[in-house]
């Protein structure tokens, strides 16, 4: 039937095996939406098994609470668990058996452009094919940079992922320059696979959701410093007067403040624009042995 050619075609066009490398925060949500899909394998990498161990562990709790919930049933739980295997990014061997077999790749190392490169240096140098994808999970390095030290840059696209990433439901989409029109389709086809909302952003800093972000919780930072109100008003102005779920102080901690601030330097740095220059109460935040913003501005810190 021609949905079953539709069906058939759709199938044909995923990727079937899927590596997240890096196990963090983002790189274990991504896992767990992707290996959400039924025909979707999906390898989850890391360098570190402390990192590997808290990922394995997130994953189970996470799919006992959906099942609890009732959303997905006991197959689909265990169908979910045997799509969903973890390996070390230092076993050389392991990356030789398991990355010529992957068909898209996302990254989601930390925030720097060297531990981003040497990442994707290991996987060419394990085999990673010409065609497989690469995307990378960066909230605030060019792709186009990133792309510059691979093989075949066209392969090479952004994927911002919001956090935390069962939840929030888009998927911030970057080309970067040399990025092709296949790539770009493969990964949104990707993004329908794990259920996400798309938004396209050229490779500008910050995209489009940090360009706007950053610059709203930096002054909300700045209003804390000037005065105009506590902590809790500011947060509460925002979030019961514009309907968000975190006033901007919240979500800044829930963020993390040394991400906001990196961030905010990106746009300082590259824009070139001093309405993008972060707030000083945030870069004293961030300096070693202060604490978080909210119990900041509630409790003074002596030390
Ligand atoms: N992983 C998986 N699920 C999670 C989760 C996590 N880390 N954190 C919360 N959840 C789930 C909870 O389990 C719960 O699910 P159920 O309803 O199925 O039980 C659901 O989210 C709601 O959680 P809570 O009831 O505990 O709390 P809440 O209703 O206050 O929601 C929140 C929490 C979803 C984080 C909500 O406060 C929110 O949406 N906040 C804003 C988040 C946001 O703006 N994120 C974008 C940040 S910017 C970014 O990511 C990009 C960047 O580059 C900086």
């Amino acid at each position: 039937t021609p949905r079953a050619r539709a069906c058939a075609s759709a199938a044909a066009a995923l990727p079937a095996r899927v590596g997240v490398v890096g196990c963090g925060q983002m790189g274990t949500g991504i896992a767990i939406v992707a290996a959400r899909h039924p025909r979707l394998e999906v390898v989850a990498l890391d360098a570190f098994p402390a990192s590997l161990e808290r990922s394995k562990a997130f994953v189970a709790e996470w799919a006992a609470k959906e099942a609890k919930k009732g959303r997905m049933s006991e197959t689909e739980v265990a169908d979910f668990l045997e799509l969903l295997s973890f390996g070390s990014l230092k076993d050389e061997a392991f990356l030789r058996a398991v990355v010529p077999g992957l068909d898209f790749v996302i990254e989601a190392v930390s925030e720097d452009l060297e531990v981003k490169q040497s990442c994707y240096g290991a996987l060419e140098a394990a085999g990673l094919r010409e065609q497989s994808i690469l995307a990378s999970n960066t909230s605030s390095i060019s792709i186009t940079k990133l792309a510059s030290q691979v093989s075949r840059p066209e392969r090479v696209i952004g994927m911002h992922f919001m956090n935390p990433v069962p939840v929030m439901p888009l998927v911030e989409v970057i080309r970067g320059l040399r990025t092709d029109e296949a790539t770009l389709q493969s990964t949104l086809r990707l993004c329908r696979a794990m259920k996400k909302e798309h938004s396209t952003s050229e490779d500008r800093p910050g995209f489009i959701a940090n360009r706007v972000l950053m610059p709203y919780i930096n002054e909300a930072v700045f209003a804390l410093q000037d005065g105009v109100g506590t902590a809790e008003d500011i947060d509460k102005t925002l979030k019961l007067g514009t309907n968000v779920p975190m006033g901007p102080l919240t979500l800044a901690d829930f963020i993390g403040l040394d991400t906001c601030l990196s961030i905010m330097r990106v746009l300082h740095r590259d824009l070139g624009d001093s309405k993008y220059r972060p707030a000083p109460l945030l870069v004293n935040y961030v300096a070693p042995g202060t604490r978080w913003a909210l119990e900041m501005a509630q409790e003074p810190v002596t030390a």
